[in-house]
């Protein structure tokens, strides 16, 4: 190998090993300086191509060029690399008085907050959270509530029915059925989650809508412990001067059954709002789920969630909390 040839290779190990530990923009001047400038090692080089002999000349020049890419790549990679560690500012590099971005923080819908609230006003009173499933079927929604296999309630076209035996549940009460299946008396639960009817959707209807579900199974339970425990609720939930009222009804899965209503501040006014149902556990329920009616008594109620909260913070559509509006929910 002709000397040229080793020289050239020389110079690019060593200038390529003295650029790794270049670390200033000073040293790397100084390096080009020093290998690729105009008065630099390579451009030496090229004043002895006129001694290399013409039948070496073309390897040599080959070579001289491919180290001169070689190490002007690396020299310019180099100043990109120190240049992003070290950006040459020529101003300050941060205005320490400007003003910080305004985040935004989000919050939960309030649907979700007021389901919050409500089981801890139940938890309070020792009642502890049950769910069950949205796709029921016939016999968790109608037939242990003692619902009868013609009632008008099971009519196709005031359901969702999936298929023969399936459908979207109707009413939170099928958690009842499915609480007193799991475990054995005496029980206290509550159970929030979503129903399904096939409503015409306008200000106060909507073909899903949230519900609770109150039962309360023991010994000896009376009406009275019904009524006390909605009071309860309505003064931790509405104010001390809440009032509960209830009125004769008729569900099949209580009896007596009754209709509650709360006297609250709806906008500045007190008012009667009909909230839900609610009565004395009726022993069919009971039947259903294996527990003896003569030993067990209860309660249950169960309260439109949508209805508690249009009334609580003023919401006069209720298709305004499931469209998902930014302006509607970030004022309430
Ligand atoms: N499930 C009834 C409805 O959707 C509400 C209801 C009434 C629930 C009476 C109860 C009850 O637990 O005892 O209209």
């Amino acid at each position: 190998m002709s000397a040229m040839l080793e020289e050239l290779n020389s110079i690019e190990s060593q200038a390529l090993a003295s650029l790794k530990v270049i670390a200033d923009a000073d040293s790397l001047e100084q390096w080009r300086l020093a290998w690729i400038g105009p008065k630099g090692r390579l451009k030496g080089l090229l004043g002895s191509m006129k001694d290399v002999s013409p039948a070496d000349r073309p390897a040599v020049g080959k070579r001289l060029n491919e180290v001169k890419v070689a190490l002007d790549g690396a020299f310019e990679e180099r100043k990109g690399s120190l240049g992003a560690a070290r950006p040459q500012a020529t101003g300050p590099m941060l205005d320490v008085t400007e003003p910080g971005l305004d985040l935004t923080i989000g919050r939960r819908h309030v649907l979700t907050r007021t389901i919050d609230e409500l089981i801890e006003v139940f938890a309070r009173m020792g009642f502890t959270v049950a769910t069950g499933p949205e796709v029921e079927d016939e016999y968790h929604n109608f037939t242990a509530l003692n619902i009868p296999p013609d009632h008008p309630a099971r009519d196709p076209l005031d359901n969702f029915f999936l298929d023969g035996k399936h459908l979207l549940r109707t009413q939170t009460s099928t958690v009842q059925i499915r609480a007193m299946e799991q475990s054995r008396p005496p029980l206290r639960i509550v159970s929030c989650g979503r129903v399904y009817r096939p409503d015409e959707v306008d200000a106060t209807h909507s073909f899903m809508f949230h519900q609770i579900e109150g039962l309360y199974v023991d010994r000896n339970v009376s009406m009275v412990d019904l009524k006390t425990t909605l009071l309860q609720f309505a003064h931790a939930y509405f104010g001390a001067q809440a009032e509960v009222k209830l009125t004769p009804s008729f569900f099949p899965f209580t009896e007596p059954s009754a209709e509650m209503h709360i006297r609250m501040n709806v906008r500045g006014q007190w008012r009667w709002v009909e909230l839900g149902g609610c009565g004395m556990v009726d022993p069919n329920v009971f039947e259903a789920v294996g527990y003896d009616p003569e030993e067990w008594s209860g309660f249950a109620f169960g309260l439109g969630i949508e209805r508690i909260a249009m009334r609580k913070y003023g919401i006069p559509d209720i298709r305004w909390l499931f469209e998902n509006d930014l302006r509607f929910l970030t004022s309430v």
